[in-house]
């Protein structure tokens, strides 16, 4: 029998620690692991993790059977996505929901979807003298990414029609700035007050979201199948046992595709905006790279240092900051014994830290995804395993392609305060980080 190793002990002044990963969540997270790894992490309200930031510990983790590990429950997102959703299911329906879904998230499917990328991006862009990104107009680059990245994933989810985005624009932004974060990270403020709480408030914007969800179900349900998009493998599904996905299922699932397959290709596009203009000579080498290429989505996607931008976007702003699971059976992991019902995780934004694994961490450096093959567990931006992200392949191709147009199509200056000032933080934000204030951006070309 080995002998027992017990995990490191979660910190006792758990209000203190809250309230230093409040205010630096990722700061915090490197420190604690620079004492030791694995280490132990409390959430009020929710159970303690016990996480690793080393490419040894990710290998471990995503390589743990697939048997032993879940999601957690309680999740903070759960309002967010539903109960059915793709994220917080486990065993058999997790393994039948994902290879249903895989299809049209994978190879041709994507490929597809390249010139809805491109048309997308421009639909966006040249939006008329009124649009966000008219010339001389002041960008709020989140925002103005949101509106794209919204498009595209409506088109893999529905099908392209680019009238779609006016249904679901507004609702969609008011369902993610409704789930603000003390409701996430506080269950007791999920209750009604009186109809004017911040609960009612999400609950209420949610609906709305549904409402506009169940108007395609419908339709779809009317005219029949289209051409193997998302909704109609939803609308196809049936489990062993004979049933197919209710209404509120059908919500939960397509909810968690529109918003986990929005706001973290948003949010990346925006830091990869960020950090080009503010490296003009690295700027230049990208569009001379760009103006040398042709217009092919699948020729676009493939060049080295657009590729080299992206992953360095990903890796020193991961979208999602934590990949966490929990074990069901006692388990060996990290040296420490780990008992059935403990959540266990990658911190990835301080795996993506380690200056053992990227030299100079904190610097904007796409090169060195240039120099040097890159192991699979030390960058782990989609996590891993059996729940690696389902949206991986088109995220990639996403962010490459709308990087590339927007950067063809028009020109931009960043704000003079942030070209000059210190870096944003990375803040954790509904699904997905975002950067701690808003970044500018006036059209000049
Ligand atoms: C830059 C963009 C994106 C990033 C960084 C990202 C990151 C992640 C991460 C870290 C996870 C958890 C993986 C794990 O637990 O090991 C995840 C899961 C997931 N992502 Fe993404 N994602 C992105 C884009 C997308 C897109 C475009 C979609 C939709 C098509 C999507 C849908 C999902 C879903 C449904 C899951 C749950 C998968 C499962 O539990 O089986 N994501 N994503």
């Amino acid at each position: 029998m080995s002998s027992l190793s017990p995990a490191p002990a979660t910190p006792r002044w758990s209000l203190l620690h809250g309230l230093a990963a409040g205010r630096d969540f990722e700061g915090y997270l490197r420190r604690r692991a620079a004492r030791s790894d694995p280490f132990a992490v409390g959430f009020p309200g929710f159970p303690a993790v016990l996480f690793t930031a080393t490419a040894e510990g990710a290998r471990e983790l995503f390589r743990a059977p697939a048997a032993l590990l879940e999601p957690p429950r309680p999740n903070p997102i759960e309002p967010m996505v539903g109960a059915a959703s793709l994220i917080l299911s486990a065993g058999t329906r997790h393994r039948t929901d994902r290879a249903l879904l895989a299809p049209a998230l994978h190879g041709a499917r994507v490929r597809a979807l390249g010139t809805v990328i491109r048309d997308a991006t421009r639909e966006e862009i040249h939006g008329g003298a009124s649009g966000p990104w008219r010339l001389g107009a002041r960008i709020d680059a989140l925002a103005a990414a949101r509106a794209i990245t919204l498009r595209v994933i409506l088109a893999a989810v529905f099908g392209p029609d680019p009238d779609r985005a006016a249904d679901y624009g507004g609702v969609v932004t008011d369902f993610l700035a409704a789930f603000s974060t003390p409701l996430m990270v506080a269950p007791v403020l999920r209750r009604d007050m009186g109809g004017f709480g911040p609960w009612e408030r999400f609950t209420a914007a949610r609906q709305r979201l549904d409402e506009v969800i169940l108007a395609d179900i419908a339709r779809r349900r009317r005219t029949g199948p289209a051409d193997g998009d998302l909704l109609d493998l939803l609308l196809a599904t049936h489990y062993d046992d004979g049933t197919t996905l209710t209404d509120t299922e059908l919500c939960e699932q397509l909810r968690t595709l529109l918003v986990a397959g929005h706001e973290t290709t948003a949010t990346t596009l925006t830091w990869a905006l960020y950090h080009l203009h503010r490296e003009p000579g690295l700027l230049n080498r990208l569009l001379a790279e760009l103006s040398g290429a042709g217009d092919d989505p699948a020729e676009l996607a493939r060049l080295p240092l657009l590729d080299a931008v992206c992953q360095e976007t990903l890796r020193l702003h991961p979208p999602v900051p934590i990949v966490l699971r929990t074990v069901t059976e006692p388990l060996r992991w990290r040296g420490v014994d780990v008992a059935a019902g403990a959540t266990i995780g990658l911190a990835v934004g301080v795996l993506h830290g380690q200056a053992s694994i990227w030299p100079a961490p904190r610097l904007f450096h796409p090169d060195r995804f240039l120099d040097r093959k890159v192991g699979p567990f030390e960058f782990a931006p989609f996590g891993g395993g059996h729940r690696r992200c389902i949206g991986a392949t088109l995220a990639d191709y996403e962010l490459r392609l709308v990087l590339a147009t927007l950067l063809t199509d028009v020109r931009l200056a960043l704000d003079p305060a942030l070209a000059l000032g210190a870096r944003p933080r990375t803040v954790p934000r509904n699904l997905a980080t975002a950067p701690d204030r808003a970044i500018h951006f006036t059209r000049t070309g």
